[in-house]
């Protein structure tokens, strides 16, 4: 797919929940993004070398702009190291420059299969793209886990006939006090499901832990794969995922190429022990 590196002016940058929300107008490449790509932004200035390296963010919205040729991208991100917080300090107007879209998107649910959404934390972002790009018609399940209420935003989005949308929260501020896994557990062994695909972004652990269930429950699970990201684009193999081979070995991918989306069967686990 084509990418550009385009430079871009933000329209809004600023706290929502424990998060920051970015939206910024975009008019080449980027308003063909997918759901699950991502794209990385150079945070320093024009004249500036510092960041040195760009940031990559997942898209958490793409949203329709007044000029029909353009769209309008939203990131949510944390603010943790020095990178993303010179991002939070960026304002209305300000440039960014973009490079975009990249990585693989999600594979879309196949007709009659019982969809399921899981997210932990700020692992929310690619799955809201991922359900506003998905049919209205098809048969869908929301599980969002947090630590704390203030983590679960943008709730107002999740609506939609017959929705099952679930919330679990570490503290008990918000829905159900315990992890998200748990209540996914319970809603499987209530209503045991046969054809269905689970999308999830969040922590590792709760990662490993979503395959053990879509193991237990023969679910086909994709999974946005978190990593540290230098080019984005295939080049410094800074960003490497263990997955399985055909002969029970390990290799090393390039997130950033071969994923950010990987099938939970195909990534190896035992890496990480
Ligand atoms: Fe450079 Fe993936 S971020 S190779």
């Amino acid at each position: 797919m084509y990418i550009q590196d385009e430079k871009v002016v933000i329209l809004e940058n600023g706290p929502t929940g424990n998060y920051f929300k970015l939206i910024f107008e975009c008019h080449g490449a980027l308003t063909r993004a997918l759901p699950g790509q991502f794209i990385n932004i150079r945070i320093s200035g024009e004249r500036e070398a510092f960041p040195l390296l760009r940031r990559p963010f997942s898209i958490a919205r793409m949203l329709s702009s007044t000029n029909k040729k353009s769209k309008r991208i939203e990131v949510l991100y944390s603010v943790l190291q020095i990178g993303t917080k010179l991002l939070s300090l960026k304002r209305k107007g300000d440039f960014l420059y973009v490079l975009g879209p990249l990585g693989h998107s999600f594979p879309l649910p196949e007709k009659n299969e019982e969809t399921i959404i899981v997210s932990g934390g700020i692992g929310i972002a690619p799955l809201i793209f991922l359900f506003e790009s998905l049919d209205p018609q098809i048969k869908l399940s929301i599980f969002l886990g947090a630590k704390t209420k203030r983590e679960i935003v943008h709730r107002d989005v999740f609506k939609r006939k017959n929705l099952n949308l679930q919330i679990a929260t570490e503290d008990g501020t918000l829905g159900t006090k315990g992890y998200v896994t748990a209540i996914l557990s319970r809603y499987l062994e209530a209503h045991r499901t046969t054809r269905s695909i689970l999308y999830a972004c969040g922590p590792r652990a709760m990662l490993k832990a979503l395959d053990g269930i879509c193991d237990q429950w023969g679910l086909r699970g994709y999974f946005s794969w978190e990593e540290k990201m230098a080019c984005g684009i295939g080049i410094c193999l800074t960003c490497a995922c263990p997955v399985k081979t055909a002969n029970e070995g390990t290799n090393m991918v390039r997130c950033c190429t071969e994923g950010p989306i990987f099938e939970t069967s195909k990534i190896d686990w035992d890496y990480f022990v």
